[in-house]
C-alpha cells in the first residue's frame, strides 16, 4: 500500500503507544522460561513481537490473551519442548539472536527461518560467542539464516570481549550463560541498551574501559508481573515531528527512559529541542515517563561516535530533524545501520536523493545539505518500518506533501501509527 501525506498545519495532544519493542520481547522470553505463570501489560502489538510470541508457543509454551495483559505459563529451567516446524522468526532480529542464545542449551535441534530481510542480516555475530560456549550452530555459507541449532552434551561459560557494541550479541551470550553453572561474563567498550541485565537483575560494573556484565545459572529467570514502558523509538517520529511543526505542543506518556535509549531525546535537545519530561516512575527496573514537547528552532551538532549505540534506532528519524535544522546534518561511525532490517545508509541516502537534499554516502554514515528541492515525492520504504515512519514525518512537513510506498511494514513495530497520527494532527 502506497501512503499519502499532506503537509499538516499544527500538532496536538496526548499519545499512550504501545509497549516497548525491545522490552516486550524479553518479557515473553523470560516469562517462558520462568516455572509459573507471568503476566504481561502494555506488550508490543507489532508483527516482531508476535513472532517471538509465535516461536515459543511453538516450543510449547502456553500463552494466553487476557482483555488488558498476556499470561505467560513457563515451563521453568530446560522446559521448552522440540518444535513440530522451523522457528519462524519473521523479520526480527532481536528474536533471532535472543532466542538463539537460549536454543543453544536445549536438549533438541531447533532451526530458525526468517523473511527476505531477516535471511540476509548478520549472524556470525552470535555464532562466533556461542561455538565459543560449545554450541553447535549451522547457518548458510554467509553466516545468515537458515540457521540450525543440535543439541550438544552441555554448554560452558565464556568470558567475551564483544568486537561490536551490539544488545543483541551481548544478550545472546548472557541468555546461554543463565544456562551454564559458572559465571559468563561479556564486556563492552561502548554500552549497549542494557535491557537483559536489568529484566534479570544481573550484576555489571562499569569502568572507564567500559561495561562488564556477569551471568550465571544464579540468574536464571523467575516468574513476575511486568508493565512494558511506551517504546521511545515509536514515540521518536511523533517527537520529531511536533519539534518541526509551527505553534504545536504534545505530551507522549508513560515512554521508556532507560539511559541505554534516551540518546534520541540528548541529540535532540542538544539541537534546541524543547523536551520536558515529568511524572518518572519505575517498573521491573526500567524508568519511564511522560515527555512534553514543543515547537522548536532546532541546529545542527556533531553527534559523538560513543552515542551511535545508544541512538542507532532513532538515526532515520534524527535525519529528518537534521534536514530541516540549521547547519549540516552528519552521522558517520554507524556502519552498524547496514545491518538493520535494511541497509539504512542506503535506504536513507536513496530516499535523500529523491527529495533533492546534497547528500554525501560513507561506508559507515552520511551527511546533508542544502535544502529540499523536489516537492511530492514518492518516497521507498524498502520494506523498512523506521524507513516508512521516517519518510511519512518527512512528507507531512513538505508544502506539496508526499507518499511512501509499501507503507504496511509500519506494522512490524507500530500497527496504529496512522491511528496514533491522525489524533493529534490539528
Ligand atoms: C535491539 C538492539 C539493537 C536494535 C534493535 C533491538 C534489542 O540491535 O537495533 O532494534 O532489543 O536488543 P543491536 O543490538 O544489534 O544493535
Amino acid at each position: 500500500m502506497t501512503q499519502e501525506f499532506n503537509q499538516i498545519n499544527k500538532i496536538n495532544g496526548t499519545l499512550e503507544l504501545p509497549g516497548d519493542k525491545s522490552i516486550s520481547h524479553r518479557a515473553v522470553m523470560f516469562a517462558s522460561l520462568a516455572k509459573g505463570k507471568s503476566r504481561i501489560y502494555n506488550l508490543s502489538n507489532g508483527e516482531d513481537v508476535k513472532s517471538t510470541l509465535q516461536c515459543f508457543e511453538a516450543l510449547g509454551i502456553t500463552i494466553q490473551k487476557r482483555s488488558n495483559s498476556i499470561e505467560i505459563l513457563g515451563n521453568g529451567y530446560k522446559g521448552l519442548r522440540k518444535a513440530a516446524k522451523d522457528l519462524d522468526a519473521g523479520n526480527s532480529g532481536t528474536t533471532t539472536r535472543l532466542i538463539s542464545g537460549i536454543l543453544v542449551a536445549q536438549d533438541f535441534d531447533s532451526k530458525i527461518i526468517g523473511d527476505e530481510s531477516l535471511s540476509i542480516r548478520p549472524m556470525k555475530r552470535i555464532i562466533t560467542p556461542l561455538t565459543l560456549m560449545g554450541a553447535n550452530l549451522q547457518s548458510s555459507i554467509n553466516y545468515t539464516l537458515p540457521l540450525m541449532i543440535h543439541a550438544v552434551e552441555g554448554i560452558h561459560s565464556i568470558n567475551y570481549d564483544m568486537p561490536v557494541a551490539s544488545a543483541q550479541v551481548k544478550s545472546a551470550i548472557l541468555l546461554a550463560g543463565l544456562h551454564c553453572n559458572d559465571i559468563t561474563t561479556v564486556n563492552e567498550n561502548i554500552p549497549s541498551r542494557n535491557h537483559t541485565e536489568i529484566m534479570l537483575g544481573l550484576k555489571s560494573t562499569a569502568s572507564q574501559s567500559g561495561n562488564t556484565v556477569f551471568v550465571s545459572k544464579e540468574n536464571y529467570p523467575v516468574t513476575k508481573e511486568y508493565f512494558v514502558p511506551s517504546d521511545i523509538s515509536t514515540a521518536s517520529f511523533f517527537i520529531v515531528l511536533t519539534l518541526l511543526s509551527k505553534n504545536s505542543k504534545l505530551k507522549v506518556k508513560n515512554v521508556s527512559l532507560n539511559e541505554t535509549r534516551t540518546g534520541v531525546i540528548k541529540v535532540l535537545k542538544s539541537m534546541g529541542g524543547k523536551i520536558e519530561i515529568e511524572d518518572i516512575k519505575q517498573s521491573s527496573g526500567e524508568e519511564y515517563g511522560d515527555i512534553i514537547i514543543t515547537s522548536s528552532h532546532l541546529k545542527n551538532i556533531i553527534i559523538d561516535s560513543n552515542i551511535i549505540p545508544n541512538i542507532i534506532d532513532e538515526i532515520p528519524i534524527l535525519s529528518i530533524a537534521g534536514i530541516f535544522a540549521e547547519g549540516k546534518f552528519e552521522v558517520r561511525n554507524a556502519s552498524e545501520l547496514k545491518g538493520k532490517e535494511t541497509d539504512r545508509i542506503k535506504s536513507m541516502c536513496h530516499n535523500l536523493k529523491l527529495l533533492g537534499v546534497n547528500v554525501d554516502e560513507y561506508e559507515d554514515g552520511y551527511s546533508l545539505s542544502g535544502k529540499a528541492l523536489n516537492m511530492n515525492p514518492t518516497f521507498n520504504s524498502f520494506g523498512d518500518h523506521r524507513i516508512a515512519m521516517a519518510f511519512g514525518i518527512l512528507s507531512l512537513l513538505l508544502k506539496d506533501g508526499g507518499r511512501v510506498d509499501n507503507f504496511n511494514c509500519v506494522n512490524i513495530s507500530n500497527p496504529n501509527f496512522l491511528r496514533q497520527l491522525n489524533s493529534i494532527i490539528k
